[in-house]
């Protein structure tokens, strides 16, 4: 495809397709502006490769140059790990959350006990979430990681409803996400998260140190 071809192209995908900047400039060059605006993106990768940066970096340019504040739903590191590791990089979280412009909430999960009763949904994460979001009109919001939530499930079907429910309940509250997820996709039927995983159409990968991340966007569990 020729230049102006594409060029043409990205243009007419960003009038259709609103942005919302990630703050790496690299990034957003080749997505044309950005991540989805008002949806959420899947974003897997191997462990060090730079999903917790990315989803940082997207919250913390949005708070900090577009008027976009933040929730950083963390399962895995505390606010203040996170507050710390980030601090080295110019990133004064602390700040920003007294500037209301931040959340950080550490959702401490207990895989035993998912495994133990069975009995499992999202109602809880929705509704702390939502009072995250409420309390200071948060636009972005990341999620780091969800694999923690759904390791100690192995029923697929209730694991793929209640992925549908949460990207659903995203979209519905109209939030740029950002869902991080290990490794490449989560544990789906092939003909489900890896069709779109690999699907040159939706899918970007931007460069880390080591390894890469993917992008999956747009992205519907059926
Ligand atoms: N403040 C920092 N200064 C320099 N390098 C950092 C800093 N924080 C993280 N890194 C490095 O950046 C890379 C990406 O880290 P990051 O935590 O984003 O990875 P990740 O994909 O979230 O990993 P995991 O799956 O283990 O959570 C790692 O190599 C990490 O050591
Ligand atoms: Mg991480």
């Amino acid at each position: 495809m020729g230049l102006v071809k594409a060029l043409r192209n990205r243009r007419a995908t960003n009038r259709s397709l609103p942005k919302a900047p990630s703050g790496v400039q690299g990034l957003d060059e080749i997505t044309g502006g950005g991540l989805p605006r008002g949806r959420p993106t899947l974003v897997c990768g191997g462990a060090g490769c730079g999903k917790t940066l990315l989803a940082m970096e997207f919250l913390v340019c949005g708070a900090t140059q577009h008027g976009e504040p933040g929730v950083f739903m963390a399962f895995e590191e505390s606010a203040q790990e996170l507050t710390q590791n980030v601090r080295s990089l110019g990133f004064d979280l602390d700040d920003l959350a007294e500037q209301k412009k931040l959340v950080v909430d550490f959702v401490r999960v207990e895989r035993s006990e998912i495994e133990e009763t069975g009995d499992y949904d999202l109602e809880g994460l929705f509704v702390r979430m939502g009072q995250a979001i409420d309390t200071i009109g948060a636009k972005r919001v990341v999620l780091d990681t969800i694999e923690t939530l759904f390791s100690g499930l192995s029923n697929t079907a209730i694991l793929r409803a209640e992925l549908r429910r949460l990207f659903r309940w995203l979209k519905d509250k109209g939030v740029t996400a950002v869902i991080a997820w290990p490794g490449t996709s989560p544990k789906l039927p092939a003909s489900e998260g890896n069709a779109a995983c690999t699907s040159p159409s939706r899918s970007r990968r931007a460069r880390s140190s080591a390894t890469c991340v993917r992008l999956v966007w747009g992205w519907s569990l059926g």
